[in-house]
């Protein structure tokens, strides 16, 4: 009797549950799916991913084999750092994030996390981590890294949190020995306990993959789904390309994408962000074949501040302003210094900004230049900009005065600081 009323108790109960909360497909797992079973090892791993790329995976693949953990979560951040143009919306990159997580073994045990995404906002390490130790209370939790990301591991938020709910799980990448690490200020990385994965992983830079698909450069650490990702969402400027392509003679669609491959390496030596370099070079010449009747026509018609130089001796010269006026509304270019770079970047100005500067010295020194200074000026400006930039604005004075060209901006004045000639 005790036993059978027991039994039917427990029928309810469980007839109940099943009721309240009906299991749900094993694909469509939310993040907390294995809430009360956890015990295992799980891992996360967390980054941008703008894009993905076979480092990534590398280093999952590796983590994998070794801590065999019952799950990793890799957990894109809601906000990339290179917000300032023409950004990869979250969706786009966590889209591309579980196309390249494909190539990672056993399928089953990788989830691509959309809680930072969900957050809306930047998330710091601590809270993606205390958010998986809520769903895993029994579990080890391992927070995956690189060696270059160890070294800035002194700056990040709530350290403690961190090291209190996870280890850290390293992987050696090439370029970033840890016994370098030891010199650093506040609680260096010797002192800082981590687990090491077995190996080395390759060191692939994001920015430079990055650069390389704004410019159109194909790249062997992009996995082949990802990239046809990309080509369909038409992202990393491939729409503002394929518009350019049109808008531009062959010779200068080449010379836009040499400006901007060189202005986005100068960025990343100087401070700038490589990103909004490479766009402003892609799109300085945007207008630069209008010819000088349609320019003089779109520059009335747009109410275009310009020099009265460029309104009366060289037309052409226009050009710059019309660009920036093309990237503003045609490519919806709102980032003001971008917008600066691309209108003074025949004429320069009194006071020229790191992005102005580059662009300038890029223009006149990109890899499809002829003439001999071009180099000298391209390998000067990796040194000192500011050099680089003086050196331009000697080349072109002597290139406009040899044509008798007209000499613009404020290098007539007390100061040499421009030219206005672009024939260049
Ligand atoms: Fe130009
Ligand atoms: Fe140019």
């Amino acid at each position: 009797m005790v036993q059978r009323l027991g039994i039917r108790k427990h029928k309810n109960i469980l007839k109940t549950t099943l009721n309240r909360e009906p299991l749900k497909p094993l694909n469509r797992e939310p993040d907390n799916f294995f809430m009360e079973q956890a015990k295992d090892d799980i891992i996360i791993y967390g980054g941008s991913f703008d894009p993905p790329h076979k480092g990534h995976t590398a280093l999952l693949c590796a983590a994998l084999r070794e801590i065999k953990p019952r799950r990793i979560y890799v957990v894109p951040a809601f906000q990339s750092p290179f917000k300032d143009a023409a950004p990869v919306s979250f969706l786009n990159r966590f889209n591309m994030l579980k196309l390249s997580l494909g190539a990672v073994r056993p399928i089953r045990t990788t989830r691509a996390s959309r809680f930072e995404g969900q957050k809306k906002r930047v998330t710091y390490t601590f809270e993606t981590i205390k958010h998986f130790r809520r769903l895993h209370p029994g579990a080890k939790i391992y927070f995956l890294l690189g060696s270059d990301c160890l070294a800035g591991f002194w700056r990040w938020k709530n350290r403690r949190g961190i090291l209190k709910n996870a280890v850290l799980l390293v992987g050696a990448r090439r370029g970033f020995p840890f016994k370098n690490y030891s010199n650093l200020p506040g609680s260096a990385v010797r002192r800082v306990p981590f687990r090491r994965l077995k190996g080395f992983f390759p060191e692939i830079s994001s920015t430079s993959l990055r650069v390389g698909l704004l410019t159109g450069v194909d790249s062997r650490f992009i996995a082949a789904p990802v990239k046809r990702y990309i080509r369909q969402k038409k992202l990393y400027f491939s729409k503002e390309r394929r518009f350019l392509k049109q808008l531009l003679t062959p010779a200068r669609y080449v010379h836009s994408l040499s400006v901007a491959r060189l202005a986005a390496e100068l960025a990343a030596l100087h401070g700038e962000s490589p990103q909004r370099a490479a766009l402003a070079g892609l799109l300085h010449d945007a207008a630069r074949d209008f010819g000088e009747v349609r320019l003089m026509r779109y520059a009335v018609s747009k109410k275009l501040k310009i020099p009265c130089f460029a309104r009366t001796a060289a037309p052409i010269l226009l050009h710059s302003y019309a660009s920036a006026e093309v990237a503003r509304g045609r490519f919806g270019v709102r980032d003001k210094t971008v917008l600066r770079a691309i209108a003074l970047h025949t004429s320069g100005a009194a006071r020229m900004d790191t992005l102005s500067k580059i662009i300038y010295v890029a223009d006149l020194a990109s890899e499809d230049r002829k003439f001999s200074q071009a180099k000298k000026i391209a390998r000067l400006a990796r040194r000192d900009l500011d050099e680089a930039f003086l050196a331009a604005n000697y080349v072109k004075l002597k290139y406009a005065a040899k044509r008798q060209a007209v000499v613009g901006g404020k290098s007539s004045g007390r100061r040499l600081q421009a030219t206005g000639s672009d024939s260049m």
